[in-house]
């Protein structure tokens, strides 16, 4: 799984790095989570309790509601998007420099997120009952890891538990993203549905979307920029908390798929 592979990578990069951004990373970061049509799709403000919280508080609780504000907001245009990842590419080319990234890559790099945007969205907008699937599964992973804070979650994948149980690896929230990820993108699970049917069933990878599985987001478009952009005061905290908290969810989802398919 190359794309995943590649995403842990960037994301424990970002992890690692985000406590010292360029400023001028740090100044594009500011300008996206300022632009109000950012703020509306992306509602980066909602990850500032991550960088405040403490570096022993459990980063669930603002994921869960950074969760909640995302999946009930429009969903970002393609003008939105690629106006971010020129933002980003353009301030952060220094810090991205060490994961090969040239600035001829932008276009390719819009064209990607664009396309896979969709799907991520539907994936971390899936809920089981009334319980977003991404908390759901933190919390499963929490219970047997211990606090996913942020002094912890570097310690656990650099030292992972040898094996998650497989009512959290197999559950109906992860066969729920694995069918909507093999109908859309099928060459990201190609090679994977061996291994999951092994761990968790012929059923697993039958292609149906588990009872009691809902998706969450909010398919109405952008009609107008009316909601506000992050307040300016805790500006200063919004790149470390959007960096930090993407990072460090990815981190512990990624790994936990890596322990899955190991
Ligand atoms: C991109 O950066 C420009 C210049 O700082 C800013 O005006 C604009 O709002 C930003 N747009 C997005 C979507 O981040
Ligand atoms: C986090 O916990 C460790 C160990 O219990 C403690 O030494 C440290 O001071 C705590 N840090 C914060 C920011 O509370
Ligand atoms: C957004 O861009 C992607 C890739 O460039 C394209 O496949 C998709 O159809 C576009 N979506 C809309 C709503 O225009
Ligand atoms: C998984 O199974 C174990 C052992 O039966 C149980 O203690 C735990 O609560 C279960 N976890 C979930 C998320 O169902």
């Amino acid at each position: 799984m190359p794309i995943l592979r590649a995403f842990a990578v960037i994301s424990l990069a970002a992890y690692v790095s985000a406590q010292s951004l360029s400023s001028t990373c740090t100044s594009a970061l500011t300008s996206v989570a300022l632009n109000p049509d950012a703020a509306a799709c992306l509602s980066p403000s909602s990850l500032i309790p991550i960088a405040t919280g403490g570096a022993n508080q459990s980063i669930i609780p603002p994921i869960n509601n950074w969760l909640t504000a995302v999946c009930g907001a429009p969903a970002c245009s393609n003008a939105t998007i690629a106006a971010v990842v020129t933002n980003i590419t353009t301030g952060c080319a220094t810090d991205l420099a060490a994961t090969g990234f040239t600035s001829d890559l932008t276009p390719t790099i819009t064209t990607l997120v664009e396309q896979y945007y969709p799907t991520v969205r539907q994936v971390v907008c899936l809920k089981d009952g009334s319980t977003n699937c991404i908390t759901e599964t933190l919390t499963n992973i929490e219970a047997v890891v211990g606090t996913l804070s942020l002094t912890n979650i570097l310690a656990i994948v650099a030292n992972p538990p040898s094996t998650i149980p497989t009512n959290i690896t197999c559950s109906n929230c992860i066969k729920a993203a694995y069918t909507i990820i093999a109908k859309n993108i099928p060459s990201v699970v190609s090679d994977a549905a061996p291994a999951l049917q092994s761990q968790c069933g012929a059923s697993f990878t039958d292609g149906t979307t588990p009872s009691g599985i809902s998706e969450s987001a909010t398919d109405a478009a952008l009609a107008s920029t009316s909601s506000k952009a992050a307040a300016a005061g805790s500006v200063a905290m919004l790149s470390q908390g959007l960096v930090t908290g993407l990072a460090a969810s990815g981190l512990v989802l990624v790994s936990t798929l890596f322990t899955l398919l190991a």
